[in-house]
């Protein structure tokens, strides 16, 4: 983990979590980042900007209109300086001028200025980051190509219980640091990695089909961010409308059996499984030779159970290092620790898939995964940022556990 010489501008805006910057700034320079801090008018409410000049060891920076900042950095100077802007906490207020192309302030000024990538770590009331609006805002500024670090669930300042905490200093550190961290490091050369992605399709009759949400979008963006890291990738995809990431194989495949048969075969001189794919768990006993009719006020199909591919590749004695997907709604952390233990797994990453605009068919995730004797929590960010964090930790485990043999 290095942010080695990386130039990061933080903006701070009036939340609670403000009072954390201090911190943010100290386990940023720690890692060797240089940080300058902005800080909006309600900021200073909350965080004296003595403190951050004091971490930071640079001047803070507040008035748009302030002619000595200026003559020493103006803003377009300051928004060139920047490798990347964290806005950390980041209000709905903050999120809302932003995703409207405000420009009434220095943050807001500098976030139009500046060609470097973008991070925002959301603190708000758990309403406040559910309501409407600010959701809207959320896809707005995504699509204009803006991180999302968060934000975390749990208590907050005001006594309510849900989503809207800022990500801990410490992991919006280390977030950042493998964001920046050019994927030129090659962690995975060499290797072969197998993947499975999207949902199967399990039919019924020559036109009907069970299958379900899956949209591929994580498992395609561990396969692009593999490729980047270096290693050499088959993509078993079952029915998904996504562009095949530059450099990989991929096998298309629309049921579980078929997937199976391309793992089986494909995983033979694989080092690493990543099952991703959200394969059907029951397929018609007997599929219809001719479409179904409507006939009577009830039909009854009977199911049997899908093979479990990951748990079969699983098994073998040569077995490639293998890695799960725990998608759940309850208990995430029980459930996921029992998939690891019964599919004999390396790793399972957990997420939950009712946190609001995570997940199934959404552009971003956040993470829970787990190995035999440690685990570590991925923030709320892209697939992409996702995969390629997920891919450091899986990197790092197969080197562990093949080192010792
Ligand atoms: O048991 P469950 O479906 O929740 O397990 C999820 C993990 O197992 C995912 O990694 C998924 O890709 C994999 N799996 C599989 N074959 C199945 C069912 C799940 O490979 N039939």
């Amino acid at each position: 983990m290095s942010l080695a010489n990386k130039n990061i501008l933080l903006g701070v805006s009036g939340g609670i979590a403000a009072y954390k910057t201090p911190d943010l700034v100290r386990k940023l320079t720690a890692l060797g980042a240089n940080v300058r801090v902005v800080l909006t008018g309600s900021a200073t409410e909350f965080v004296s900007p003595l403190s951050l000049q004091a971490v930071s060891g640079n001047p803070v920076h507040q008035h748009l209109l302030d002619p000595s900042a200026e003559a020493a950095m103006g803003h377009i100077e300051l928004a060139k300086w920047a490798d990347a802007l964290l806005i950390a906490p980041a209000t709905a207020n903050i999120m809302a001028k932003l995703a409207h192309g405000l420009a009434d302030d220095l943050l807001t000024t500098l976030y139009l200025a500046t060609e470097a990538n973008v991070f925002i770590a959301p603190a708000m009331n758990q309403q406040m980051w559910k309501a409407t609006a600010t959701q809207v805002n959320l896809g707005i500024l995504t699509q204009h190509g803006t991180l999302f670090i968060g934000p975390a669930s749990g208590e907050q300042a005001c006594g309510d219980v849900g989503s809207g905490r800022m990500v801990e200093p410490v992991d919006i550190a280390t977030t950042l640091s493998q964001a920046l961290s050019s994927s030129s490091e090659q962690i995975l050369a060499g290797k072969h990695i197998l993947i499975t992605a999207g949902p199967t399709r399990e039919p019924l009759d020559p036109v009907r089909y069970i299958s379900n949400h899956s949209s591929g979008k994580m498992g395609f963006a561990i396969a692009d961010m593999a490729i980047k890291a270096g290693a050499k990738v088959t993509l078993i995809a079952g029915p998904v409308a996504l562009p095949t990431p530059e450099g990989c194989k991929r096998i298309d495949v629309s049921t579980a059996d078929e997937m199976l048969a391309a793992c089986e075969q494909a995983s033979s001189d694989s080092d690493i499984f990543i099952a991703t794919a959200a394969v059907a768990d029951y397929k018609a006993v007997q599929v219809a030779e001719n479409k179904i009719k409507k006939i009577g006020d009830e039909l009854t199909l009977t199911f049997v159970k899908n093979p479990d591919i990951l748990a079969t590749i699983a098994m073998r004695t040569d077995r490639p290092f293998c890695v799960g997907f725990a998608a759940e709604s309850q208990d995430v952390e029980s459930y996921a620790r029992g998939k690891l233990k019964n599919k004999k797994l390396d790793m399972i990453a957990a997420n939950d898939i009712t946190a609001p605009g995570l997940g199934f068919n959404s552009e971003n995730n956040a993470l829970h995964v787990i190995w035999e004797d440690g685990d570590k929590h991925l923030p709320a960010t892209t697939k992409s940022e996702l995969a390629k964090a997920l891919l450091v930790l899986i990197a790092n485990q197969y080197t562990n556990t093949h080192s010792v043999q």
